[in-house]
């Protein structure tokens, strides 16, 4: 992932958390309106990906790949310059072997996988302009070296397209355990997913059938901070802020979606919206578009933040350009109080240090304590600063 792309995280938007499969050209045309008219783009969410589901079922006679007549019938050239006349960058779907997941999972048709047509299908959507691939491994068959192979061949037939194609894989969807979090595929890939899918939830605890909550998702993920940098980001799955709960799940509370964009930042995770952004209310729109948050999380020294204590209760570290962010992570039920000292979180000896809250933009000096109450399953998220 060592290619100049993807200094800092991605961020923008993917359709499969909030659609699934129901997915059609009026309904993306409408997202990127919306991610524009409401500020998302403005703040820093550019790529609108269309995952699972867009494509004919079959391929044309030539081999080559062809968007759902019936849901696209203006074809995926028409609709990337839509999104790119809106500043907006284009991300398709593809899958290696032989189905997409909604095509092993029985619930979209065909086999158009790309093992066979990785080279045609880079040049395919490299003509039709896009700038990210999401390529999403789900062959229930193979191990470690054939998902290693295939992830190889579709980098380099991107690379040999010659545009710049933000290469984001998810080696997971697989029956063997967590190959995402178990090899590094950080000279692979600009992002690599970590862990199961996510879903709007806090807790689910299924590692290793199913999909994980947010606080499951981010002990796995924290244990992988040396792997990220500039160009291969650990990749803890799509943002569930702002996208209801499915199978008896409740989906997050305001606390937990802040936990959840605060520590994505604290990871250097990719941002990617999963909700339908045409119809958030405020609150949500607030919350993924604050500056704050997403300055730490597009910081450019692009260091994954760090645990350096607590189980219940978490202290957690990302150095930037300038300063630390220092998060503290409230896993548990009961609200906490937390102090740390700038000493700890690794600060240099100052006359002071300027303190700034993330969520409300407050601010106060402090000669080295750093305090906050956080309420069950809230993050608190303080950007601190030498004075000079
Ligand atoms: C599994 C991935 O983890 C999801 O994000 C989504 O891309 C689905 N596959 C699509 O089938």
């Amino acid at each position: 992932g060592r290619d100049g792309l993807a200094a800092t995280p991605p961020m923008g938007w993917n359709s499969w958390n909030a659609f699934g499969c129901d997915i059609d050209e009026a309904k993306i045309r409408g997202v990127a309106d919306a991610l524009v008219a409401s500020g998302m783009r403005d703040a820093g969410y550019r790529y609108l990906v269309v995952d699972d589901c867009w494509f004919d079922p079959r391929r044309g006679p030539d081999g080559q790949l062809r968007a759902a007549p019936d849901r696209f019938p203006g074809g995926i050239p028409a609709l990337v310059r839509y999104v790119h006349e809106r500043g907006l960058r284009f991300g398709i779907y593809l899958s290696p072997a032989t189905r997409t997941c909604a095509q092993y999972a029985g619930d979209y048709p065909g086999a158009t996988g790309s093992r066979g047509h990785e080279v045609q299908d880079a040049g395919t959507i490299a003509a039709w302009g896009a700038d990210y691939l999401k390529y999403d491994w789900c062959s229930p068959s193979g191990d470690l070296g054939d998902l290693v192979a295939g992830f190889r061949l579709m980098r380099d037939a991107l690379r040999a397209t010659g545009r710049p194609i933000v290469y984001s894989i998810n080696a997971n969807s697989h029956q063997d355990a967590n190959p995402g979090e178990t090899h590094d595929w950080s000279g692979l890939a600009n992002l690599s997913r970590t862990t199961q899918d996510i879903t709007a939830a806090w807790h689910t605890g299924l590692r290793g059938a199913g999909c994980l909550g947010i606080s499951d998702i981010i002990e796995v993920n924290a244990a992988l901070a040396a792997r990220a940098g500039p160009g291969h980001w650990n990749d803890p799955d799509m943002l569930e802020i702002g996208v209801p709960g499915t199978e008896g799940l409740p989906g997050l509370t305001p606390a937990e979606a802040r936990t959840h964009l605060g520590m994505w930042a604290m990871m250097a995770a990719p941002l990617i919206a999963g909700n339908d952004v045409r119809s958030m209310d405020a609150a949500t729109r607030d919350l993924l578009t604050n500056r704050d948050v997403i300055a730490v999380d597009q910081d450019r020294l692009g260091r994954q933040g760090r645990r350096i204590r607590g189980t219940d209760v978490q202290v957690w570290v990302r150095p930037l350009v300038e300063g630390v962010a220092v998060a503290v992570y409230n896993r548990g039920d009961a609200t906490a109080d937390m102090a740390a000292t700038t000493a700890e979180v690794g600060l240099p000896p100052a006359r002071g240090y300027l303190v700034r809250d993330a969520w409300s933009g407050r601010q106060w000096t402090s000669t080295g304590a750093l305090t906050a109450a956080v309420g069950a399953h809230d993050t608190a998220l303080l950007v601190v600063r030498p004075l000079p």
